[in-house]
């Protein structure tokens, strides 16, 4: 962990959090919205990246937690964000949200055991308990703030020919070598310049380096992007809360990594809260594992996972397409047996690993050795009656038998052969014809009539289910392996 990200732990300590942070959020329920039934967001640290497939729901987190705070009585050119500005209702969108929806907003205090809870819920049509909330400067740093302004075309375009300047802001030299720093390359001026015409006001950013100056009428994307936004996180009031939604959007690799460690730098100066929506691999690995959430969704609705492993993350929102760890085994009855051993435990693992069947005990170990030198995240699984080495990443399955031998003998998969296809294993192990253990589901399903994947997958299904427990271990090793 960074030291950036470590001062801000300890900043966020729940007991020194409110002297830091203020009233910021430590906790919001969310209860019936956009699929999402009942849902605890909470907040670890001071930013949070919430990741997901599309349609997931980390714009909906962000959303309602920016509706948390009353317009603070200091403030003259800001509006607050209610509920009905992110969810709309109309015909096409009759119910966004369910009837008993709710949202419940857990604020720090300055007693951390006595926090303060205010609860928004809709009475008849209208929600009630906006009054209740502590104020709080927030921003939403959504799409649409950074269109370039050729698209949205906004006043300083169509007006371009007639504008007015009127009061110029310079950027302090600290600050743009930060944007720098994330752009990567050296900007010598930046400022925003105020403009007018016919009665509108607006302010249009204006870099200069290698001697040209350009404004943002014709700036690249990322650039105006982060102009603004470093900009806006420099210049709000401190302890404001940020909403940001993917920040990587046309930002090259190298510049979502130095802008995530911005994110670190600016929280520890100015203390700022910040939730972010991304699908960026290197945002997510930048922060520390207490920022990270999964949004996952599914028939039966809308999970969060804290405190996910970045690799996990990659794994999952690639769709298993990018693997984080192989993990070798010797046949294909390892395989089998492996893969329903992860299922039965920890399944989301199923999508992280890549596994392998490669042959005897050495060509395993040789695999692992391979791999490993290539730059892989690799280990084995072998065969209980080969032992463990885990140093050398190689860890065996449980019992002291090869695993075909594990699951056969046990006597409820016995019992199961002999009732389904009146099979008698004790039998077919005595045989001499059967002492290769590898043939011995070959065997059983000749005996059985049945085909040999058919009677592996019954046998194993009933092994695992008995003895379930004795897997935990090497579930752990292998989440570990994963998540190194
Ligand atoms: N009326 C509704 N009832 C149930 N679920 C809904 C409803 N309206 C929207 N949704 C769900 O909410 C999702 C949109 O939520 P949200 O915008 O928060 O997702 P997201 O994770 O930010 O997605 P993206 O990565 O595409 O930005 C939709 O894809 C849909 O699954
Ligand atoms: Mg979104």
């Amino acid at each position: 962990m960074s030291d950036k990200a470590k001062k801000l732990l300890e900043k966020f300590a729940v007991k020194n959090r409110y002297a830091n942070f203020g009233p910021c959020l430590r906790k919001v329920m969310i209860h019936g919205f956009r699929g999402i039934q009942s849902m605890d967001l909470n907040l670890e640290f001071p930013i949070t990246a919430i990741s997901g497939l599309n349609g997931a729901g980390k714009s909906t987190l962000g959303q309602v937690a920016i509706c948390g705070y009353k317009k603070p009585t200091t403030s003259i050119d800001y509006k607050r964000q209610y509920v009905k500005d992110f969810f709309p209702i109309s015909p096409a969108d009759p119910k966004p949200i369910s009837d008993d929806a709710k949202l419940i907003y857990t604020y720090e205090t300055d007693d951390y055991k006595k926090p303060q809870e205010v609860t928004i819920s809709r009475a008849s049509s209208a929600w009630s308990g906006y009054k209740r909330q502590p104020e709080r400067y927030c921003y939403y740093i959504g799409f649409t703030v950074y269109i370039p302004k050729v698209e949205r075309r906004d006043l300083s375009v169509y007006g371009g020919a007639n504008l007015l300047f009127t009061e110029k802001r310079d950027i302090n030299p600290d600050v743009i070598q930060k944007m720098s720093r994330i752009i990567g390359h050296k900007y010598d001026v930046v400022s925003f310049q105020g403009v007018s015409h016919n009665d509108k006001e607006s302010e249009i950013g204006i870099a200069s380096r290698l001697g040209y100056s350009y404004s943002e009428n014709n700036m690249g994307f990322g650039e105006g992007r982060i102009l603004y936004t470093v900009d806006k996180l420099e210049t709000s009031p401190v302890q404001s809360l940020f909403i940001i939604e993917e920040p990587e959007t046309s930002l090259h690799e190298n510049a979502q990594y130095e802008f995530a460690k911005y994110l670190l730098d600016v929280c520890n100066r100015r203390h700022h809260q910040i939730i972010l929506s991304t699908h960026s691999s290197v945002i997510l690995k930048a922060l520390p594992s207490e920022s990270r959430k999964l949004l996952v969704r599914d028939q039966v609705g809308v999970e969060i996972k804290d405190r996910i492993s970045s690799n996990q993350v990659r794994s999952i929102l690639s769709c298993g397409h990018v693997r984080q760890l192989d993990i070798c085994v010797e046949d294909i009855f390892a395989r089998v047996l492996l893969i329903e051993i992860i299922r039965s435990k920890k399944k989301e693992l199923l999508k992280a690993v890549a596994i392998h069947d490669i042959g005897d005990k050495d060509a395993v170990r040789e695999a692992v050795r391979v791999l490993r030198r290539t730059g892989k995240n690799a280990i084995a699984v072998r065969d209980a009656d080969v032992g463990t080495a885990p140093q050398d990443g190689l860890l065996s399955f449980p019992g002291n038998k090869p695993p075909e031998v594990e699951v056969f003998s046990h006597p409820a998969v016995k019992e199961l052969m002999s009732k389904k296809y009146d099979v008698d294993i004790d039998w077919i192990l005595s045989r001499d014809d059967v002492k290769d253990h590898h043939k011995i589901a070959k065997h059983i399903a000749n005996e059985a009539e049945a085909d040999e994947e058919v009677v592996r997958a019954l046998a194993i299904e009933r092994y695992i289910n008995e003895i379930a427990n004795e897997f935990d271990d090497l579930i752990v090793r292998i989440n570990a392996a994963v998540c190194a």
